[in-house]
């Protein structure tokens, strides 16, 4: 029975790319959850919230995480995902959890480069709203994402201080 290693953080903060590249340090398999999701309701999550609501997603969000117990992988949350339920007690009980964080003008230059059409929490969201909607957003979020076991800044840490940390917490 393995651990999973779950990445925390807003939208556009780079749980992927950083996901996988911690996978393939640690040998171990990379998942996606919000690709998971997408594969099981055959649509889009824009789609998926406009046909059933926000509430319906978050119910799904929430079992696809709980899918993921002794899985032995990294795990890319959605930036929702430990703010629901008790998902983010669940995450710290049953896996190691890794906060990539950004201050909200990072995440703005960031996610102003990408479709917030694609992520339907930003969706209709203008460049000129989208900092104020960040910097509320990162607010009322942070108290989950700040729980994780590892709290890192991307940009100023390289891979492998992220794999020692890792390896320190596994103990
Ligand atoms: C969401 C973030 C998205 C996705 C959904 C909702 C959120 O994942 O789960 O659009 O509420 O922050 P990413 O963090 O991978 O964009």
């Amino acid at each position: 029975m393995g651990k999973p290693i779950f990445l925390v953080g807003f939208m556009g903060s780079g749980k992927t790319t950083w996901g996988k590249k911690i996978a393939q340090a640690l040998h171990i398999p990379f998942i996606d959850l919000d690709h998971d999701i997408v594969a099981h309701i055959e649509m889009s999550i824009p789609e998926y919230f406009a046909l059933h609501g926000e509430q319906r997603f978050r119910e799904l969000e929430s079992q696809f995480l709980k899918k993921q117990f002794g899985k032995d992988a990294v795990i890319s949350t959605g930036g929702g995902t430990p703010c629901f339920y008790d998902n983010m007690e669940w995450i710290k009980h049953n896996g190691l959890s890794l906060y990539l964080y950004h201050t909200p003008k990072s995440l703005y230059a960031r996610l102003s480069q990408s479709d917030v059409n694609k992520r339907p929490v930003l969706k209709g969201l203008s460049n000129e709203s989208l900092l104020a909607f960040i910097e509320s957003k990162l607010q009322e979020r942070k108290g989950y994402y700040e729980q994780a076991h590892i709290k890192f800044e991307q940009i100023h840490t390289p891979l492998e201080e992220i794999i020692d940390l890792i390896h320190q917490h596994q103990g």
